[in-house]
């Protein structure tokens, strides 16, 4: 596929060796570093952190002292999975839970171990991507559950959540989309309103939402979560680096990039960036382009928002939801908010 590149956004520090518009096929890692490493200020999207070794390090992060949100979330759910069950099989109709991006399932699981204790009549379709994800998932509830429903849905979130919306012949039961962790937080706030609006137009009232939401608090806790003390949260982001170095032929001197995370309390966004130590350049091979360094020159790489609560309620708002229900933990840092068409 050609690469259509407006002129106005080539600049002077990225240079393009030869001609990029080859034959089919550039990946979606490709697309993002040919246009992210040619911008002003440069960025890459924290979509491509969860390559193996990156989702083994965010599993490592979510035990991490400084990284709060796992645990809070943790605890709402751990306190919260009568209030909602009594929720998810309100008029005794069975329940299909449709995860997006179950990861490695810890807090699901003690969702679905309460649900199967209850009785309850439920359906669990993770969706995911990759395969391997979903089967290793799959594999682990049949050992723990032999008998529990499942139908994991490999590819995207909005096509999966429509396959099931839409299936014909008999009644349906509820959807339950969960979507937890604070994913939404890496989306910027004109995506998550359209997230919630496309999520919306698949359901029927009565259908629900069951989203993580990381609440503004005190900025220095918000800071430390993202600047932890072993180095994690950087080998995180530096891995990006690693990524590319393998995926596209690259040769990133990953020892000559830091990580810098900056919180700013007026809008909430905490964001991550890569800093370039040295002036330098990078060769990235499979795309015939180099790419300059100015010292100190950044590459803007995650958004996580946090949220205030009348900011969950414009979402809901701007989005056709009915906000129906604000489950927190006992420090207030983290919120489980139930939207209902
Ligand atoms: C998985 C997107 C919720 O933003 O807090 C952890 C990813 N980045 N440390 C977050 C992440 C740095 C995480 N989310």
């Amino acid at each position: 596929m050609a690469i259509h590149r407006n002129p106005t956004d080539s600049i002077l520090n990225a240079e393009l060796i030869s001609d990029n518009t080859g034959p089919d096929g550039l990946s979606d890692l490709a697309r993002e570093v040919l246009e992210g490493l040619t911008k002003t200020p440069k960025r890459l999207s924290s979509r491509f952190f969860y390559d193996a070794e990156g989702s083994r390090l965010f599993a490592e992060i979510m035990h991490l002292p400084e990284y709060y949100l796992t645990r809070s979330e943790y605890e709402i759910l751990e306190t919260s999975k009568q209030e909602l069950l009594r929720r998810f099989s309100a008029d005794g109709r069975p329940f299909e839970l449709v995860e997006l991006g179950a990861g490695d399932g810890l807090k699901t699981k003690l969702l679905l171990g309460h649900f199967w204790d209850e009785k309850a009549d439920f359906t669990y379709a993770p969706v995911d991507i990759s395969d391997s994800a979903l089967e290793n998932l799959t594999a682990d509830l049949r050992k723990k559950w032999p008998h529990m429903k499942l139908e994991p849905q490999h590819g995207e979130y909005f096509e999966a959540i429509e396959r099931l919306a839409n299936r014909s012949g008999v009644e349906r039961p509820r959807l339950v989309v969960l979507f937890l962790g604070s994913n939404i937080g890496n989306f910027a706030p004109d995506e998550a309103v359209g997230f919630f609006r496309q999520i919306n137009e698949s359901l029927q009232p009565g259908d629900l939402v069951l989203t993580g939401f990381d609440l503004q608090k005190h900025p220095a806790v918000i800071h430390a979560a993202y600047n932890d003390r072993q180095g994690l949260t950087k080998a995180f982001n530096l891995n990006l680096l690693r990524r590319i170095n393998r995926e596209l032929d690259a040769d990133f001197d990953v020892s000559a990039f830091d990580h810098y995370e900056t919180y700013s309390p007026e809008t909430g966004e905490a964001r991550s960036y890569l800093v370039s130590q040295k002036v330098q350049t990078v060769t990235i091979r499979d795309l015939n382009l180099r790419v300059a360094f100015q010292y100190g020159e950044i590459i803007h790489t995650e958004i996580s928002r946090k949220f205030t609560r009348s900011d969950v309620e414009q979402l809901a708002e701007q989005s056709g939801f009915q906000l129906t229900g604000w489950l927190t933990d006992c420090k207030h840092y983290f919120a489980d908010v139930i939207f209902q068409k």
